[in-house]
């Protein structure tokens, strides 16, 4: 993506350089209060121009790794975000490194480490747009759910029995899909509570979504090809087609879902021919805004995929957490032989470190799937995989979903009546749904999110800016904020501190 030009070839340097000054203030190496050296010097020592420099710079102190003082300069935070964060594990600064020299010294090292220099241009696409937080736990991580409350006990005592005399084939690789009890367990709950349309041979177990899109896009993508992304949507999406040298067009999103360009429409040519190969879709709860797609226009998808030969692939991140009215079915069950490949995860369910989902393929392409994924990934962990089947077949699982829903939708009608009293009813986005982990806070079309999500996190708040999860500039602002993971006497107070930020 991105045309080629001088603004994008300094794009993944200005990345470069910033991702190293951080990493040398995360460390320690740069410690607090620490003199960074003039831009203009920094520029010629690295052989960089003064923007890379600046560009660099300018986001270090937007999140707070840097402060400037008029007249003197620019020094390292005293209050780094995650020293912050992490008070007491952070790294005890080397003596003696507060003056310019050394900071120059540790930069320019840090910089000719950083592998920037050797990487393709696909690598050096994917680093420059590296969307992941440093930092994945606390008041408001979006989509991470309550891990404390996560059922460890129980969960170990099954893991504690099938290791006392573990299956020897276990321990080995994995081959066709995963292990069959849990391709079974999943087949079973996705055919009762997503009601999707399959048997256990369509199911292949993954290393969680982004592995399957990965797959998917390995398997029937070809590069030059293009895939239909939601405007906003998931930017994880995107990293993977990055690599794939898939280019993306932006969908713009509607209280209805994804919309579809009408011929006539000024969007129509994207698609006219070739069509896109790949349409990626949150049909029960559209990420990050929260529409629900229409059953009209989950028709007019299907009925268009079958027409152009293009593959839906259904995102279902979170649908196991609606809190009112009927669970919303999925898009592959709504008709017989739809060509979608429906994909699913565990991390919000169980936890996100278990690294686990699964994808529910049409019959026809399963089996070579199944050995792609052996042949790619050389799969394994088959021992998480019989403890996960058990925790499933025993109705662990179920009764863990069953308990979170209340809590989640307390904590969800707790946040939203926050946002209603401080900043009014509009403030909560008209598309968001009684559903999932997160919502979305709307702000004036003026409002820079994104620096008030940096604010947020130097005191320890995590949110992310609704803007980056567009690809084109028609952004509105607000800020995604995750619930599910706060504990309710948390709310009010960390809520607090970000209306704090927000008025700064
Ligand atoms: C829309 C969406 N899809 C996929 C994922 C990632 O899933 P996984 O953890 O299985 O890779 C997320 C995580 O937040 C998400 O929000």
């Amino acid at each position: 993506m991105g045309p080629d030009g001088v603004a994008s070839l300094e794009r993944p340097l200005n990345r470069a350089l910033y991702a190293c000054v951080r990493g040398a203030i995360q460390d320690g190496s740069l410690a607090p209060s620490t003199r960074m050296p003039p831009q203009r010097d920094l520029a010629a020592e690295l052989g960089l121009s003064r923007n890379t420099v600046m560009f660099a710079y300018e986001q270090l102190l937007a999140e707070g790794y840097l402060t400037a003082r008029t007249g003197s300069g620019t020094f390292v935070a005293d209050t780094a975000p995650e020293r912050f964060l992490h008070a007491g594990v952070a790294a005890t600064p080397h003596a003696g490194t507060s003056h310019a020299t050394t900071a120059h010294a540790t930069i320019a090292h840090a910089h000719a480490a950083a592998p920037m220099q050797g990487l393709s241009p696909r690598g050096q696409r994917l680093i420059a747009n590296a969307s992941a937080s440093p930092t994945q736990w606390g008041a408001f991580m979006p989509g991470v759910p309550d891990l404390v409350r996560f059922p460890h006990r129980r969960y170990a005592q099954i893991a504690a029995r099938l290791w006392r005399q573990p299956h020897p084939e276990w321990l080995s690789y994995s081959h066709g899909g995963g292990l069959p009890a849990l391709r079974e367990a999943v087949a079973a709950h996705l055919r009762v509570a997503r009601s999707v349309r399959c048997d256990a041979s369509q199911v292949l177990i993954t290393e969680g979504i982004h592995q399957a899109i990965d797959l998917v896009v390995r398997m029937l993508g070809t590069p030059g090809e293009t895939a239909w992304v939601e405007e906003p949507g998931y930017w994880g999406i995107r990293g993977v087609l990055e690599v794939s040298d898939i280019g993306m067009v932006p969908m713009p999103v509607d209280a209805e879902g994804m919309t579809l360009p009408a011929s006539g429409d000024a969007r129509f040519g994207y698609w006219r021919r070739p069509a896109p190969r790949f349409i990626f879709v949150t049909p029960s709860h559209q990420y990050p805004l929260g529409a629900v797609l229409t059953l009209k226009r989950r028709r007019e998808l299907l009925e268009f995929a079958r027409r152009e030969g293009s593959w839906i692939v259904e995102d279902d991140y979170d649908s196991e957490f609606r809190f009112s009215g009927q669970p919303i079915p999925s898009l592959q069950g709504l008709e017989p032989d739809a060509p979608v490949i429906y994909i699913g995860t565990f991390s919000k369910t169980l936890y996100p470190g278990l690294r686990m989902g699964y994808m529910v393929l049409p019959p026809a392409i399963a089996p070579a799937f199944q050995t792609a994924h052996a042949e790619l990934y050389r799969a394994g962990h088959l021992m998480t995989q019989a403890t996960v089947a058990e925790f499933m077949q025993a109705g662990d699982y179920a009764a863990h979903i069953r308990r979170m829903r209340p809590l989640y939708a307390r904590r969800r009608a707790i946040l939203a009546g926050l946002i209603e009293r401080y900043l009014g009813p509009g403030a909560l986005h008209a598309h968001t749904s009684n559903a999932g982990l997160h919502l979305v806070m709307r702000l004036p079309d003026n409002a820079d999110d994104v620096a008030v999500a940096a604010r947020a996190g130097a005191r320890g708040i995590m949110v992310r800016p609704l803007s980056r999860y567009y690809m084109g500039p028609s952004a509105e602002r607000g800020l995604l904020l995750g619930y599910a993971c706060v504990p309710e006497e948390a709310i009010a107070p960390a809520f607090q501190t970000l209306l704090e930020c927000l008025l700064a």
